[in-house]
């Protein structure tokens, strides 16, 4: 069966002394970053830069040292030998430009989403699995401290039981051409939810309304929500149209509720020793009525969260997966249950927010990384 619990962060065994080399591909908003953390990881040595457009390849490249550019995945698989590729192209490009890096042999990092598609990415995640490959995506969330510490917190059973997950992820955002506000945002949310839940991201069904006020001709506007296990319920509230940013999760549990607000640097996390108790749970609906509820509303603490870049912690875990021939902590089959998500919230959309079935990967995905 896929494991579920990813192992933990840096196992531990010593690091080699020659470093893997690594080509980053697409430099555009977001390749940069992920070649910085490579450029200064002990784990890489950044041996290439590819994007189609040399000039902004060449701008990277200079503004790091003297790295090799490449304008396309062609032209780097021939001319240098790296042992992995890192792709920050559009998302439409990723499962082309992945197929080929396995098919050279390269273990491949994907920028989120995965791919366009579950179909796509499933191909991606089969063929890495045939050919003994790492396919990791960079959920990058999951390497913030924050995340480390909200799953840390859930597993260790300070929370009690997950009763509600309710995101808000909204600000003035750049409306994409190819993707709706769900496939550009969501993936976040979602690869968070699959990281701190014990049991990751398996809804079976989903439910997603959007808005396009402005006509652009996509939802620039969602609303996701999905059941979670005994009766639990989240829900995501992405949107380009927001004056005002916001980024902040609520997870609400039998014991304690926890709220993260990224955009408050000071205290980042705050837990609420706050919450409602049925006293008496009766065996009619009447006696129901009755039971007595209180509420409690104890103290509120802060953890304390060490700053620090969670690209390079993403880079060094690409890394000793590879070396410790293991599943990343965001495998590709994590970025396909995010895909599974996506889809069939499109489904839903396109039927005015009925519920549209989650596929499911377990029988597909047997035994792969
Ligand atoms: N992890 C995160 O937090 C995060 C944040 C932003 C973007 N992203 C993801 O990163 C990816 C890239 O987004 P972006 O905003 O940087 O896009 P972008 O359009 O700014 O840059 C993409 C670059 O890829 C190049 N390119 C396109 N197709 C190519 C190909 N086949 N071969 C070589 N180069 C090619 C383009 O010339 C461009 O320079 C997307 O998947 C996006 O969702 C992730």
């Amino acid at each position: 069966m896929v494991s579920t619990s990813p192992p933990p962060l840096n196992p531990g065994y010593a690091r080699p002394a020659a470093p893997l080399k690594a080509a980053v591909i697409g430099a555009g908003y977001w390749g940069p970053n992920l070649a910085r953390n490579f450029k200064s990881s002990p784990d890489w040595k950044l041996a290439a830069i590819v994007d189609m457009d040399m000039a902004r390849a060449l701008k990277l490249a200079n503004a790091l040292g003297d790295v090799p550019v490449f304008s396309s995945v062609e032209e780097l698989l021939a001319e240098t030998d790296v042992d992995a590729v890192a792709i920050a192209t559009p998302a439409r490009t990723h499962h082309e430009v992945a197929l080929k890096a396995l098919h050279a042999g390269k273990h491949v990092l994907v920028e989120k989403p995965l791919a366009a598609s579950r179909e796509l990415g499933l191909d991606m995640v089969d063929t890495a699995a045939e050919l003994s490959l790492t396919l990791m995506a960079d959920h990058t969330y999951c390497y913030t401290p924050a995340v480390l510490k909200i799953r840390e917190l859930i597993e260790a059973g300070e929370l009690g039981e997950v009763l509600f997950i309710d995101s808000v992820r909204i600000n003035l955002g750049l409306i994409q051409p190819d993707v709706d506000v769900f496939w550009d945002l969501a993936p976040h949310d979602l690869s968070i939810i699959d990281f701190i839940l014990p049991g990751g991201l398996r809804p079976e069904a989903v439910s997603a309304q959007g808005a396009d006020p402005l006509g652009t001709g996509r939802s620039c506007i969602g609303h996701l929500t999905f059941a979670l296990p005994n009766g639990a319920m989240a829900h995501i509230n992405v949107n380009w149209l927001s004056p005002t940013k916001i980024r902040q999760m609520v997870i609400g549990g039998s014991k304690r509720t926890l709220v993260w607000d990224d955009l408050n640097p000071q205290q980042r996390i705050s837990v609420y020793d706050r919450g409602v108790n049925l006293e008496k749970v009766s065996a009619t609906a009447d006696e129901r009525k009755a039971s007595a509820v209180s509420y409690r509303l104890g103290d509120t603490w802060s953890p304390a969260l060490p700053e620090r870049e969670a690209l390079g912690l993403m880079v060094a875990e690409f890394a000793d997966s590879i070396r410790g021939h293991r599943p990343a902590r965001t495998s590709g089959v994590a970025g396909l249950r995010v895909l599974n998500v996506l889809e069939a919230a499109s489904r839903s959309l396109e039927n005015q927010g009925q519920n549209s079935f989650v596929a499911d990967n377990e029988v597909l995905l047997e035994g792969t990384r």
